[in-house]
């Protein structure tokens, strides 16, 4: 069987006090394109814990989920006991998620979330990838579906989300198990001996420009990161026209800096490091030409 397209969506910070957070977000050229709460029609509802999502933009079509507590499932419950105010998860939404289970599971995922159907809204599960990140597979059904925003870089500094950053134990098996499981494309390739970082893409990244990087720990705080969590989902992933200009108005906006822009052979550019209001690591970087 032919493997269907996997579409970078978004990631989800367990973030505990979301309110607040939103203004940093805000004051950073971010966008509110949805919010799902206990009262909302639209949304699963459980009966088995709370639900508070607020989907952030900028820019671009990859979107970052503020999750915050009590959490919906046990299974959530118990990750944010062990990791508290982590990235949980990447979603990739597919045409039809059951026919992913088997694919995924036969090639050494595991299942957190078993396959549920969420009415008028959406069909999915959870997965666990062969390190340990957690993979959600999304299924739009009837109407449903998280609204995009303009893909246009936004603000003076031009700034747009790129994708999210995955730190590997084992990154060559991290790169084909995602290109050959979930029919990745390898972008960019700055590897050697099992060492450096390599973006991948689904196959919509022609019109909706968004890469996973995989990669082993680079900065002091990737590495402290790593050894706390194991391999886990790091940051998140900018571009910016203007990048001293996107990492300073970060800065305004509340956001802790961890290293000014310098030069990342890795990636032939000029990145920057901030952390975002619940402690995840933010990378931003000069725009990709690719
Ligand atoms: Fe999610």
């Amino acid at each position: 069987m032919s493997i269907p397209t996997y579409q970078l969506h978004h990631l989800c910070i367990y973030e505990k006090s979301p309110r607040d957070a939103m203004w940093n977000w805000l004051r950073w050229n971010h966008a509110i394109p949805a919010y799902y709460w206990e009262g909302s029609a639209d949304m699963h509802h459980t009966g088995e814990g709370g639900v508070d999502y607020t989907f952030l933009a900028c820019g671009a079509p990859f979107q970052m989920q503020l999750e915050t507590g009590p959490y919906q499932f046990e299974y959530e419950r118990k990750w944010f006991a062990e990791h508290d105010s982590g990235i949980n998860h990447v979603c990739w939404i597919v045409p039809n998620a059951w026919d992913t289970i088997e694919p995924l599971t036969a090639n050494g995922a595991t299942v957190a979330m078993p396959y549920e159907q969420f009415g008028d809204s959406y069909n999915g599960f959870v997965a666990i990838d062969t390190e340990g990140r957690w993979i959600e597979i999304m299924e739009y059904v009837g109407g449903f579906k998280t609204p995009d925003v303009e893909f246009y870089p936004v603000g003076q500094a031009e700034l747009q989300t790129l994708g999210v950053v995955q730190l590997c134990k084992d990154l060559d098996a991290q790169v084909k198990w995602y290109t050959e499981v979930l029919g990745q494309k390898i972008v960019h390739d700055a590897r050697s001996n099992n060492d450096g970082l390599v973006y991948l893409a689904d196959d919509t990244y022609d019109g909706r420009q968004c890469v996973s990087a995989f990669a082993t720990p680079s900065i002091d705080a990737e590495h402290a990161l790593m050894d706390r969590h194991g391999p886990c989902i790091s940051s998140v992933l900018y571009q910016a026209g203007n990048l001293d200009m996107a990492f300073a108005d970060a800065i305004n906006a509340g956001f802790g800096e961890i290293s000014a822009p310098a030069f990342d052979d890795r990636i032939g550019c000029r990145t920057g490091y901030v952390r975002e209001p619940a402690g995840n690591i933010v990378q931003i970087r000069e725009r990709l030409t690719a």
